[in-house]
């Protein structure tokens, strides 16, 4: 089986850690979320993955040329201009290889899940369908796609992102994962931007396309905000969330082993610690993502957290649900929460700021 990977978003409520790295490309328990997800497609029989890109285009083919934890066939399928989610499948399909009646999978790059891809196939198979999409249940659908079924699997409706009360008619929704038909993604207008989610499949439903819905009651995160993406990480180190890269390996924390924790120093909660990190006396780290090179100063405290390459926090300080870009040093007896964002390379003196925001 084929796959196409949609990656070129911009990663905007991710900022500012997307200013040097596309979303898929930040490390959650120590890989990228698209090396997950091409485990998770290549463990289910798939050996040819396109990546559909545009954002930081380069910065995958670089990755993947040089990694060692997948070995897929890849190919690049880049846009100079983002074409949309629906735009950018058509324009990946140029990679494809598969006849026109074949399977082809599809990921949204930022979803985080233990999904039975045979099984969704499976479900397609059976139906004869044009698409099968995989969903889930939130608590929340707001701010995704809402897609109503019948008894029978059979989609009635896609409402994207909701923005009456009238209009939840479910809490069911799109997570993310399709199988289309091939031929099916060949009509999708060429060179131009189409969203998938808005116009694709309402047009599909219009036209009495056979699209079914597969609810998988199984793992399922979208990785859009750094509370989230802290989440993800710690679910993948203690092993809530799988992923067939860190088979064997839950616990506690996963710390690189280059790098130095000091023997009086806890780090808990799910936490990833990247190479060639030091995390000093006494400090306390719970379920964050520290990544290489970090300086974690004595008596720091970091709680769900991300402290992205070469950064650092001082002595005393605490930090909470906060994002420390690359680069930045927090100076002792700070303290920031609650969406707390470091920009990088920023320097923050000694006793500056007891920041809380609501973001
Ligand atoms: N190549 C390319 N070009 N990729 C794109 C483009 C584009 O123009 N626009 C978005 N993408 C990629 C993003 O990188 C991401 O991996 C995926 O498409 C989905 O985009 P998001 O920006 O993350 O969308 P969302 O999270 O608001 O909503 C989508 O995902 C939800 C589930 O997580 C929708 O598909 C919803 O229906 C769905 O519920
Ligand atoms: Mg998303």
């Amino acid at each position: 089986m084929q796959a196409i990977l949609l990656v070129g978003g911009q990663g905007t409520r991710l900022r500012p850690l997307t200013i040097a790295t596309p979303k898929p490309m930040l490390p959650v328990a120590g890989f990228p979320c698209t090396s997950h997800q091409i485990a998770l497609a290549q463990r289910a029989g798939v050996d040819r993955i396109i990546l559909g890109t545009s954002y930081r285009a380069e910065v995958f083919e670089e990755y993947f040329n040089n990694q060692s934890e997948v070995s897929v066939d890849i190919h690049y399928a880049v846009e100079t201009e983002p074409l949309g989610t629906g735009g950018a499948i058509r324009n990946a399909a140029q990679y494809l290889t598969c006849g026109p009646d074949e399977p082809v999978l599809i990921f949204n790059g930022d979803v985080l899940t233990g999904l039975d891809i045979e099984a969704l196939v499976s479900k397609w198979r059976e139906a004869n369908a044009d698409v099968a999409l995989y969903l889930t249940r939130v608590e929340d659908p707001r701010a995704y796609g809402l897609v109503p079924t019948d008894d029978q699997g059979r989609v009635l409706a896609f409402k994207e992102k909701p923005t009456t009360p009238e209009e939840i008619v479910t809490d069911q929704i799109n997570a993310g994962c399709y199988v289309f038909k091939r031929s099916v993604i060949d009509r999708i207008p060429e060179g131009q931007v189409v969203s998938v989610e808005r116009e694709t499949f309402p047009q599909l439903l219009e036209s009495n396309a056979t699209v079914i819905g597969v609810v998988d009651e199984g793992y399922w995160l979208d990785l859009g905000t750094p509370l989230a993406f802290a989440k993800g990480s710690a679910d993948l180190v203690r092993g809530i969330a799988p992923s067939p890269l860190l088979e064997n390996r839950t616990g506690e924390a996963v710390i690189h082993e280059t790098a130095k924790v000091h023997e009086s120093a806890t780090v808990v909660g799910g936490t990833y610690v990247g190479a060639n990190v030091v995390i000093a006396e006494n400090a306390v780290v719970e379920s964050s993502v520290i990544y290489d090179g970090v300086f974690i100063a004595a008596d720091a405290r970091v709680t769900r957290s991300i402290v992205s390459s070469d950064a650092s926090v001082g002595a005393h300080s605490s930090i909470t649900d906060t994002v420390i870009a690359e680069n930045a040093s927090l100076g002792a007896h700070n303290e920031l929460n609650s969406g707390a964002r470091v920009f990088p390379g920023a320097e923050i003196p000694d006793s500056a700021v007891r920041f809380s925001s609501d973001r």
